[in-house]
């Protein structure tokens, strides 16, 4: 019996941790609920198969057509036919249409939600819930197809939707934001492909593993410093954590005139901390913001050219 169903999944921000994660070290991600995926699911006539409308771009794929080069496939196709093999289901006679505010190759975790919303429409659809776990492998094998090597935060903090703290291999842990705070998301406008700065990085780890070892390491010290601030509602403590994080992460070479120009925006309009937040390079900063000064602190962000800018207050 196929039914008509709906499901969700939001963007996400990574706070601290991002390419350390990769190696091993923990790092800090938040869902983004400003920024969406959404996929309906509506029963088609018998023998049509499986259809998906991608309504941003105004196109059409049939399932049973696409081929494993074709363009859209690992990001519309490929997490249906995991799914459907993982239930050892045929092609059902379906129409799922997606719709998504995340910007593709932003940092904000596009494919992994657009992967999550068309598991979860799927399964809803066909009344075969799956638990989250399995939700998450097979979002983490989607991921692979895009990223090569992917620590797995991306997904893990969408398919739960929660705050976590996450180590590459280990069980989830969640922890407790005991005062929300308020971060402004500004996008770059530069679309800036992961797997290209997390290949480059694991070459300079190649290259030169002590010093950049140690970066990873002092990474990791930052992200459990910040998971303290954070459970202890020590927000103020942030600021310069986010500052010493971004300039890390400059040294492992992910940032870029335009991320150094907002995040330099940001703090100079009254932000208490910024960095790069994700693959970098292009994609988005985050900065940290009293609630009274983001309207100033936005402003300057815009005046620097950021594409578009979310405020989002972090809680639990
Ligand atoms: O997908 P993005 O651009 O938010 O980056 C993911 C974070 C990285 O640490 C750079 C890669 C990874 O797999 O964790």
């Amino acid at each position: 019996m196929i039914r008509a169903a709906h499901a969700a999944a939001p963007g996400k921000i990574i706070l601290f941790g991002e390419h350390a994660v990769v190696h091993g070290q923990p790092a800090i991600a938040v869902p983004l609920a400003a920024v969406q995926v959404q996929a309906r699911a509506d029963p088609a006539s018998a023998g049509s198969g499986l259809t998906i409308r991608a309504a941003d771009i105004g196109r059409v794929f049939r399932f049973r057509d696409a081929a494993e080069n074709h363009s859209f496939y690992n990001a519309l196709i490929y997490p249906l036919r995991l799914a459907l093999d993982w239930l050892h289901q045929s092609e059902p006679d379906l129409t799922i249409t997606v719709q998504s505010t995340i910007p593709i190759g932003g940092g904000l975790g596009s494919g992994a939600a657009l992967a999550a919303a068309l598991i979860r429409v799927l399964l809803a659809a066909l009344d075969s819930p799956l638990p989250r776990e399995t939700v998450n492998a097979l979002v983490y094998e989607v991921e692979k197809r895009h990223h090569g090597s992917p620590s797995g935060v991306d997904n893990t903090v969408i398919v739960y939707a929660q705050p976590v703290y996450f180590v590459r291999g280990q069980p989830l842990e969640t922890f407790e934001i005991s005062r929300p705070f308020t971060l402004l998301v500004a996008d770059s406008g530069i679309s800036s492909p992961t797997h290209i700065t997390v290949g480059d990085v694991r070459q300079l780890y190649d290259a030169e593993p002590d010093r950049v070892g140690a970066i990873f390491a002092r990474i990791g010290e930052i992200v459990r410093a910040a998971r303290t601030a954070i459970e202890s509602g020590k927000i103020e403590l942030l600021g310069s954590l986010m500052n010493e994080n971004h300039a890390l992460l400059r040294d492992l070479t992910v940032s870029s005139d335009k991320l150094e120009r907002l995040c330099r925006a940001a703090l100079d309009a009254g932000a208490q901390g910024a960095k790069l937040s994700g693959g970098g390079r292009g994609g988005n900063i985050i900065a940290l913001a009293e609630p009274g000064q983001t309207d100033q602190i936005a402003a300057a962000l815009r005046q620097q050219g950021a594409a578009r800018v979310i405020e989002t207050v972090v809680r639990s």
